[in-house]
């Protein structure tokens, strides 16, 4: 293919790339140009990609990073034969109404309900209605850079609770799957302010997931978190995705959130295939009877005023 070009597509975040053949291994020095576009705008949109079979998906990702075998997912959510892949799809699966119909409804970080959220993932437009099914991305570095220093200094060793729980319409899901995600999930722990492992730039770690923060109370802790969220998904931090069948896009996980927008008609097919690499870190802890608020030192802390 000819030369790698990057188009920027918004202020904060998203590009275009055109000029790679994703279907065969990249020379060095563009998954370099590729990497180093990556960490820039966060996320980029390889138009395209139809003809794109599932085993080269999972080797362009592969590129990238080590791929998540998707034990935090039920297996019935998983493409056949490439567990590597992950199905985002409104169509039936097997006669029954599938488990990932609605996913991603809410503004999350993918996987931060485990240990070891994803360092980035790679989505694929298969079928889509023709018009919306949008997917909108914050840029949570510039989100983390643009508060004001008191804040930042009162967020800085605070650790929120990740629930995949609070996964957006879980509950219209199928019982057993919803029993079977909360299993595979316990409540976890992540800072609030993580450290990028490329580019040593901080970032928040947020979102609509969220149950609390350790050591607020249910108040502080849902008034911080909105504070947060608001400040995060303002117009200036955020790319909306208008997909084209065959888009594929690529987002740095370690430094941005997303939503995907139920604005089509449901009746319409969207099925995307979605490959997450591996985080490189584990930076949350499994909390098995999560108590967020941390009524002890409240209540001696009361004491000691009255
Ligand atoms: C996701 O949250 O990974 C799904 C995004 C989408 O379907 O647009």
């Amino acid at each position: 293919m000819g030369q790698i070009t990057v188009k920027p597509l918004g202020y904060a975040l998203g590009a275009e790339v055109q000029g790679v053949d994703m279907r065969a291994p990249l020379a060095a020095e563009d998954r370099k140009a590729i990497n180093a576009a990556w960490l820039k705008h966060c996320v980029l949109v390889f138009p395209g990609q139809e003809a794109l079979t599932p085993e080269q998906q999972i080797a362009f990702a592969g590129q990238f990073g080590e791929l998540d075998q998707h034990a935090s997912q039920p297996p019935a959510t998983l493409h056949p034969g490439h567990p590597e892949i992950l199905v985002l799809t409104n169509r039936q699966v097997q006669g029954k109404p599938s488990g990932t119909r609605n996913s991603g409804r809410n503004w999350h970080t993918d996987l931060s309900y485990t240990e070891r959220p994803a360092k980035g993932a790679l989505l694929l437009c298969r079928e889509k209605p023709p018009v919306g099914g949008d997917t909108m991305f914050a840029n949570l570095t510039l989100a983390y850079e643009t508060l004001t220093p008191r804040i930042q200094a009162l967020i800085e060793d605070l650790e929120a609770v990740h629930d995949a729980s609070l996964i957006k319409g879980i509950e219209q899901r199928d019982p057993a799957i919803v029993a079977e995600m909360r299993n595979r999930n316990p409540p976890v722990a992540h800072p609030l302010v993580r450290v990028h492992p490329e580019t040593g730039r901080k970032a928040l770690l947020i979102g609509q997931r969220i149950r609390g923060i350790l050591g607020l109370s249910d108040e502080e802790g849902a008034a911080l978190l909105n504070l947060l969220n608001a400040h995060a998904i303002a117009p200036e931090f955020v790319y909306r995705h208008r997909w084209s069948l065959g888009d594929v896009l690529m987002w740095d996980n370690r430094c941005t959130m997303h939503v995907a927008l139920a604005d089509f008609d449901q009746s319409q097919p969207r099925v995307m295939h979605r490959c997450s690499l591996q985080g490189e870190r584990v930076t949350g802890r499994i909390l098995r009877n999560p108590s967020i608020a941390d009524r002890e030192t409240l209540i001696q802390a009361v004491a000691a005023v009255a």
